[in-house]
């Protein structure tokens, strides 16, 4: 092994990654790397990718070139790695063979665990490393985690997706859905609690079609694992990203009334308003259809928070389907929506799709929908004030060592005043005002 232990992770893109991120400082760690606190301390780079958008390919890019001229100056004293969602596309792999050529390691997002292998193989055979399995890969139980945070954490339930809506790169980068263990999901959660953790945020690209198959061979859904997960002493709260609309069962929205530990928030992407453009987008439900979801699911629980992942600019999209998404983000009234303007993804059915919408129309749709989406923001975050909520608190600002910020069971983000002592506690906080995308309140 080099003498260079010191290493940093960049993570570009969604929870997957950054949950890839923290296996890999764990498994590094434990091979006695160090973490260093920033880039420029490290002799270990490694960008963890991401890409779902143009942009996120192009922060990429832009930051790898930086480090050309450091890599010239050290040689085999520095490593750059590179993995990650943009690692699975082989017209990425040719663009860094032929303009980046000096990156010591690429590997894919099914061959996480196999960094540290890796990174001997180059110190002991002196020539780059390459390890990008097309798929299928048998799933890698109980490698070791740094977490970003003590008090709570990631756990994936199941990787890659089988629905291929006609926009999307993931299908393509995760390959095809595998369900992990029910027995081995609960044993890890049961250790995260003896490790301090009280909320745990179950992750899949579409958790509504976890299909795990217990010891004795009984299948277990979505809904099951969160009953299971519900009954384990010391954990206090549960939450899921992401919930496909399609997929969402009845038995699944019970379970907002039934089990405690469920938080009262959901975020279940409509993509759309229009039913026309979910049918181009391939997203198997109507406008209808979700706006009964979200009736079904205040029903169950007037509590729950919702929020939402919207594309402005899909090929073919009109003005009158434009505003059908408007009208529906005033139906719902979102607690808050990710917002995106659609993005080109190479090798995806969209891409050869007619009517590509051109940028000067997909902005004004952008800025129409984002003052639509913060004005109802802020309207919902005003019925909070006067409220007293439970916060389970993340930790001093970065800014201000006093003001403390935390997240309510809907997950909005509080900021108040507080101390050390209240990290990954679990406090009530009155609120006395709001903005858009946060509360301030103060501890009771
Ligand atoms: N699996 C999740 C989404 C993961 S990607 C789900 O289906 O809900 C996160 C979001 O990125 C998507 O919900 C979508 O809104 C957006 N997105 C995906 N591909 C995109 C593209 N080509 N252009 C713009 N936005 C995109
Ligand atoms: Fe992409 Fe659709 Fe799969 Fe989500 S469900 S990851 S948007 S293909
Ligand atoms: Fe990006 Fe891959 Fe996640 S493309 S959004 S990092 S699954």
């Amino acid at each position: 092994m080099s003498d260079n232990k010191k290493f940093f992770i960049t993570t570009f893109g969604c929870q997957m990654n950054e949950h890839d991120s923290e296996i890999i400082s764990g498994m590094l760690i434990e091979k006695g790397y160090e973490l260093a606190k920033e880039r420029k301390d490290a002799n270990i780079v490694i960008f963890n990718t991401c890409s779902i958008r143009e942009n996120a390919d192009k922060r990429f890019f832009g930051t790898l070139g930086q480090l050309k001229k450091r890599k010239m100056a050290e040689r085999e004293n520095f490593t750059v790695c590179v993995c990650g969602c943009m690692m699975q596309q082989q017209h990425i792999i040719d663009t860094i063979k032929e303009k980046y050529p000096w990156v010591d390691v690429i590997f894919g997002t099914h061959n996480v665990h196999e960094l540290p292998i890796l990174l001997d193989n180059l110190y002991k055979e002196k020539h780059k490393q390459l390890s990008i399995w097309p798929e299928g890969a048998e799933i890698v139980e109980g490698l070791p985690t740094e977490r970003l945070f003590k008090h709570k954490a990631f756990v994936n339930i199941m990787f890659g997706c089988n629905n291929f809506c006609t926009y999307c790169i993931v299908p393509y980068t995760r390959g095809r859905e595998r369900s992990r263990k029910p027995e081995d999901i609960v044993r890890e959660v049961k250790n995260l609690v003896k490790d301090g953790v009280k909320e745990v945020t179950l992750l899949g690209q579409n958790v509504n079609s976890y299909k795990g198959e217990h010891d004795n061979g009984e299948l277990c859904d979505f809904a099951d694992l969160i009953y299971l997960l519900n009954d384990i002493d010391g954990l206090e709260r549960i939450r899921f990203m992401t919930s496909h609309p399609k997929d969402l069962s009845d038995k699944l929205i019970g379970a907002f009334k039934d089990c405690a530990k469920l938080c009262h928030y959901v975020h279940l992407p409509v993509q759309s308003g229009s039913s026309k453009v979910l049918k181009e987008m391939n997203r198997k439900y109507t406008r209808e259809k979700y706006l009964d979801l979200v009736k079904k699911l205040r029903e169950i629980d007037p509590e729950i928070a919702i929020s939402t992942d919207i594309i402005v600019g899909f090929p073919g999209e009109t003005e009158e389907e434009f505003e059908e998404t408007l009208s529906l983000c005033k139906e719902v009234r979102y607690d808050s929506a990710f917002t995106f303007l659609y993005s080109i993804r190479k090798g995806t059915p969209a891409e050869n799709f007619k009517d590509q919408i051109n940028e000067d129309v997909k902005h004004n749709r952008f800025n129409r929908l984002v003052e639509v989406i913060n004005d109802i923001s802020q309207e919902k975050n005003k019925e909070y004030v006067g409220k007293t909520l439970k916060v389970l608190v993340e930790g001093p600002s970065k800014t201000n060592s006093k003001t403390f910020s935390g997240r309510t069971e809907t997950f909005k983000l509080v900021n108040f005043k507080g101390d050390s002592s209240m990290t990954g506690e679990i406090v009530n906080v009155k609120i006395t005002d709001c903005n858009t995308f946060s509360l301030e309140g103060q501890v009771v």
